[in-house]
């Protein structure tokens, strides 16, 4: 091509030259390409906050969610340099792309179905702050036990009748309880898990109502609840959002609904981009969600994941999503 390469490019995205970015891109350039470190010039131009250099290298075909070699993609550089409008770009043309073509939610699909057995058929094996299937990965681990008690108690602010899907290791259930909801219905489908919850006294409880089986499988025999919880294993995005279709008839009016947030938790601004999403889906079914950072930096160290397979959350801060259903117009709203 004429008057430069992808190196020329990659130099007038960082230096923000929007004319020789357009003039390049004109002539051919290639706008993905990265330098010796893999920076693309759409990572250069956020990292530098060149807000509109990045919506032309958009327009060009530049993704979005291109990786580097330490796997930071353009919005990580954008967010960690605080350059808002650029981040709000990046945003915006990864919300669009994932509401159409769901790249990153199907990658971590694909590596997840990749197991021998689907995980329900695998064993399952609690030890101490652990509990791991067939391969080692964890199902639930016990660093997550604080944000287990926000959930519960963010779900439990209502008081009334709650539903957990997914026991684990009983820790937003034993925290629930400690909540004294009028009843508490507890759904989990693996058979060693609820061995586990009959061995430990859980089939007891009087205000427990265990349903064991899939939650897709159980919908039939749930009522209508004040807070909702939702923590499973071995699915993906695409259950999360099918039990969120069920929502406007498990949910009361005013309830509380939560769900674990650990979608692509290994990739900061992949996290922002689904926090959004999930938010915008839950207000198309009448839900207004907040998120509450929590930091989880100190929680976490190399010994946390001693024998564990593979580490499923990399980020220093978990956004607990706290979402309510919209109440009932009252009789007085009504009459005006
Ligand atoms: C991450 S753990 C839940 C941890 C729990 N929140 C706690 O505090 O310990 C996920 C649980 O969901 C269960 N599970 C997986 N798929 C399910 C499904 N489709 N329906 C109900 N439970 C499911 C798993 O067997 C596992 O016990």
């Amino acid at each position: 091509m004429e008057g430069g390469g992808a190196g020329e490019l990659q130099r007038a995205a960082a230096e923000g030259d929007l004319e020789r970015v357009r003039s390049l891109l004109d002539a051919g350039a290639d706008a993905c390409e990265g330098n010796h470190e893999g920076m693309t010039p759409l990572m250069l131009a956020a990292q530098n906050g060149h807000a509109e250099v990045v919506r032309a290298l958009l327009q060009a075909g530049a993704p979005w969610n291109a990786l580097n070699p330490l796997g930071q993609c353009a919005g990580d550089f954008a967010m960690d340099a605080g350059h808002q409008e650029a981040f709000d770009i990046l945003l915006d043309a990864g919300m669009q792309a994932e509401l159409i073509l769901g790249v990153v939610a199907r990658q971590e699909r694909k590596v997840e179905e990749g197991a021998e057995k689907p995980y329900l058929q695998q064993r399952v094996e609690y030890s101490e702050g652990k509990l791991l299937d067939e391969e080692n990965k964890g199902v639930m681990m016990a660093w997550e036990n604080p944000l287990m008690a926000a959930h519960a108690k963010a779900i439990c602010a209502n008081g009334g009748h709650v539903l957990n899907v997914g026991f684990g290791m009983g820790l937003v259930d034993t925290a629930i309880q400690s909540h004294n909801p009028a009843s508490h219905t507890i759904i989990e489908a693996h058979p060693e898990v609820y061995k586990r919850m009959m061995e430990t006294g859980w089939g007891e409880k009087p205000n427990v109502r265990i349903l064991f089986g899939r939650w897709q499988d159980v919908l039939l025999q749930l009522d209508s609840y004040d807070g909702i919880f939702f923590d499973t294993y071995g699915e993906f995005y695409d259950d999360l959002k099918e039990f969120h279709e069920h929502l406007p008839k498990l949910l009361k009016k005013g309830g509380i609904y939560s769900y674990f947030n650990g979608l692509c938790a290994t990739n900061a601004f992949f996290h922002v981009v689904y926090c959004q999403l999930v938010a915008l889906e839950l207000a198309r079914l009448g839900l207004t969600t907040q998120f509450i950072p929590l930091p989880v930096k100190d929680c976490l160290d190399e010994e946390t994941w001693r024998g564990v397979y593979h580490k499923y959350w990399q980020l220093d801060t978990y956004f607990l999503p706290v979402c309510q259903s919209e109440e009932e117009e009252n009789e007085e709203d009504q009459k005006q």
